[in-house]
């Protein structure tokens, strides 16, 4: 077999080294365009987990990575002039150069054909069964190919630039300072003696303002050392071929085409702020070595079919993990007046792969300075420093919150004409009983044009009032929760039938003529609404304050607008579903002009003591094709706060069928943290929290004031209880009729 690597990079090399091991009959050429000596960069950076893989596959190279790297556990974050480490992390970093002489010496002594100065742009210039094209961010081949590999090059939003420092370090180092230009941010390592790589950061318009758009390397060079100069103390900077550069995050709709298959950056890119492309690179070509020895070589374009297929979901989640820490990098200045524990813990969690839990075993210090932060910022003398973020209580106006886990508002569509019975009861009592702070009704509607089914309650009527009065009793009476309405409308989404009567418009005689901001339809075969004229608008304004008064009167300690999932209100913020010519239509001023005439006819109508939430959807996941987006979804925010609504409960989507949804664990979570800062208001965060790990990450990242699960709760509807006996927490309210069932300390626990 003959295999040609089109670029003697960390892939490249490290794929030729295993396949000459595993085939040494086989005939390996590695085409470099540069020569032996030439290298960019300084050190690469790998995690304990990333060594475990390069011993099983190649043990002299890894053994002679060993000798070379320097090992540090701590991550140190200056947040100014504050610095605080965490420990227990374990990563490693050696000299880029280093490591490719190691691969050379490597591939010499099996065999491997290395050729500098060889450039190749075309595969006609290659006799080989195997093309391994390995030739980095820029891949020429991936270009030419373009309309097979279907490459996206996501240019991101900051500017950085590869320096080194001789500055000694000790741990992976973060550096946040703010100048009169914006905040420079760098990641730092130590990877040999007296040399550390030393990326710095900004954003696009820090960069233009501090000049740096001007800058050559020898003024960014003095530019960095100027503004970091307190903290070298009279250490220097290193550049080499240090330009200022955009990240793309490289994504393909294939690896592989015929006998060509495409590896590490070539391939796929992700952000250095979750560690090195090297790692990505040198674990592609361990499984495609794997996936030779597994699959043979007689049939090469089945094998590397194989080989994507399997990789390709680690690839995915890594780019997932990898996207999200560079957002957060994006937007860091954001968080610049966070105090440094909860700066540091924020950080530390940024990607979602590390949870309060995770980082709990490595560093309990830390957590445990972060937990005493939370409960002393944001409860006062009177919590125990030791109470986990979920359970510090929660103040909106005169409701108070015993913690901060919120049963998210859930459609039951068991209920005849509006009226809620005794399911409702159940439903809601139990999960109020079930220990969360805030209980959330489904979407209850203001009028009966604007139920999504049939089955949906309702609150336009006196009898409805009462029905509801009665669970609302229970639930002061037999738990310590707080129960808030969910009061909306579901415009054009209306008219539907239940979700297990098919979840889909209504075509018989319970049918109901529906109405929206213009008369499109939300998909294709769906009732088509009549656009909303001025009297409609009032009247269904009118109806959600007599709604409202008929909520306060039933005994709710809270009300929260619905005006997300592409029902009437959240119809009326996006461009998607709002087409009107009018006032109400058009810029973001006039798609807001409603839902905003709405909270402010309800605020005045709710009681001043009591809190006003107001549920949305800040995206509609569809910014390219003109979709609602979350920089809009702040503006809103803002006009909601000034408008004396007190929390935004953020969630995204339902506007459109077109709507591309990144779903993941907490995939919401950074619209919720977006409004938070942007708008400075509280926000509720919901979607994909899965229990109290999750609550207690978010809550202690600052990302949000409230968390609110819907699934977890309908699995689990004493899921605050039995969360709470999972930290040792013992003094849950627990119903009196259950006391023999409560967990009790453990000997020798504190209770
Ligand atoms: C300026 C810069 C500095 C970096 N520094 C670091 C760092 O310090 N630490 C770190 O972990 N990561 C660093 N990275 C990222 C890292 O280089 C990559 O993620 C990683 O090296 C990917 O390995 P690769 O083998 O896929 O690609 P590369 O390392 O980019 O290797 C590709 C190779 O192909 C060669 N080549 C390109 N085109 C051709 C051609 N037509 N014919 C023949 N040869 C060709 C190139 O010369 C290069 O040697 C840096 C990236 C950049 C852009
Ligand atoms: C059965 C069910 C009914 C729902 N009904 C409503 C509703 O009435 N109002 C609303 O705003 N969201 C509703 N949602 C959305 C949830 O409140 C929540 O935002 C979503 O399920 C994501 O949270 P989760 O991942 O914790 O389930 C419903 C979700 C489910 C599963």
């Amino acid at each position: 077999m003959k295999i040609a690597c089109l670029g003697g990079g960390p892939a490249g090399l490290y794929f030729a080294i295993l396949m000459k091991k595993a085939f040494p009959t086989a005939e390996v050429v590695v085409h470099e365009r540069n020569r032996a000596e030439d290298t960019f960069g300084f050190g690469v950076v790998f995690s304990d987990e990333t060594l475990g893989n390069f011993e099983l596959a190649d043990e002299p190279t890894y053994r002679e990575i060993r000798q070379l790297f320097r090992y540090w556990g701590d991550i140190e974050t200056h947040l100014g002039d504050a610095v605080v480490r965490s420990t227990g992390h374990g990563f490693c970093g050696m000299s880029r150069k280093k490591l490719l002489q190691v691969f050379h010496r490597r591939a010499l002594e099996l065999g491997v054909d290395l050729r500098f100065e060889s450039e190749v742009h075309d595969e006609s210039q290659i006799n080989a069964d195997l093309i391994v094209v390995s030739d980095g961010i820029n891949s020429a081949l991936r270009t030419k190919h373009a309309a097979h590999f279907q490459p996206s090059l996501d240019w991101r939003k900051c500017k950085f630039t590869w320096l080194g420092t001789t500055l000694p370090m000790d741990a992976f180092t973060f550096w946040f300072e703010r100048t009169e230009h914006g905040v420079f941010q760098v990641h730092a390592y130590p990877f040999e003696e007296g040399l550390g790589t030393f990326i710095v950061e900004c954003t696009e318009d820090t960069w233009r303002k501090a000049g740096l758009d001007q800058a050559d390397e020898a003024a960014t060079l003095a530019f960095c050392e100027r503004i970091f100069a307190h903290k070298l103390g009279g250490h220097r900077l290193v550049a080499n071929r240090s330009i200022w550069r955009t990240f793309p995050t490289v994504r393909c709709g294939t690896w592989v085409k015929d006998r060509m298959v495409l590896i590490g950056d070539a391939a796929h890119t992700a952000h250095f702020s979750i560690g090195s492309g090297t790692k990505l690179a040198m674990e592609d070509a361990i499984a495609l070595c794997e996936a030779f020895v597994r699959h043979g070589c007689d049939d090469v374009p089945a094998t590397l079919r194989a080989y994507e297929e399997g990789r390709k979901v680690d690839v995915l989640k890594l780019q997932k993990a990898a996207q999200t820490s560079l957002e957060w990098f994006e937007n860091s200045e954001r968080y610049m007046d966070q105090d440094p524990v909860e700066f540091t813990f924020n950080l530390m969690t940024r990607s979602k792969r590390i949870t309060y839990e995770n980082l709990k075993k490595r560093d309990p210090e830390l957590v445990r300075r972060a937990t005493a932060h939370y409960a002393l910022s944001r409860g006062g003398a009177r919590v125990a420093a030791a109470e986990v973020p979920a359970f510090v209580p929660y103040q909106l106006r005169d409701m108070h919150l015993a913690n901060r886990i919120v049963v998210s508002p859930m459609c039951q569509y068991s209920a005849v004409d509006g009226l809620p019975d005794d399911w409702h009861l159940v439903h809601l009592g139990s999960r109020a009983v079930g220990g969360a702070g805030l209980v959330i009704t489904e979407a209850t509607s203001a009028s009966a044009d604007g139920r999504i089914t049939p089955g949906c309650t309702g609150i336009w009527t006196e009898a409805q009032a009462a029905a509801w009065t009665r669970i609302v009793r229970f639930v002061h009476q037999h738990s310590g929760s707080k129960i808030a309405l969910q009061l909306g409308h579901a415009g054009r989404k209306a008219s539907c039938s239940v979700p297990w009567e098919g979840d889909a418009p209504l075509t018989d005689a319970r049918a109901w003529p529906t109405i929206g901001p213009s008369a499109e339809p939300f998909r294709a075969g769906w009732h088509t609404p009549k656009a909303m004229t001025r009297a409609d608008m009032e009247r269904v304004r009118a109806d959600f304050v007599a709604a409202a008064q008929r909520a306060e009167q039933a005994g709710f300690d809270a009300l929260e607008i619905h005006a997300a999932h592409g029902y009437l209100l959240s119809s009326f913020l996006s461009p998607l579903s709002n087409r009107r010519t009018d006032e109400y239509g058009g810029s973001l001023e006039g798609r807001m002009r409603y839902p905003l005439e709405v909270v402010r006819a309800v605020r005045a109508a709710w009681p001043t003591a009591k809190p006003l939430f107001v549920r949305i959807s800040a995206s509609d996941w569809l910014d390219s094709q003109g979709g609602f987006t979350c920089e809009e979804a702040v503006v809103f925010a803002r006009e909601l706060k000034h408008a004396e609504v007190d929390c935004i409960d953020v969630s995204s989507g339902g506007n459109s069928p077109l709507s591309r949804i990144d779903y993941g664990r907490m995939y919401q979570v950074p619209f919720a943290d977006a409004i938070r800062h942007g708008a400075q208001i509280a926000v509720q965060c919901v979607g994909a929290v899965q229990g109290l790990d999750h609550a207690n990450t978010v809550l202690a990242a600052g990302r949000a004031d409230l968390v609110a699960m819907a699934r977890p709760h309908l699995a689990d509807p004493y899921l605050a209880l039995h969360a709470a006996a999972e930290v040792g927490k013992y003094d849950m309210p627990w119903p009196k009729q259950y006391l023999a069932a409560k967990p009790r300390p453990k000997a020798g626990e504190p209770d």
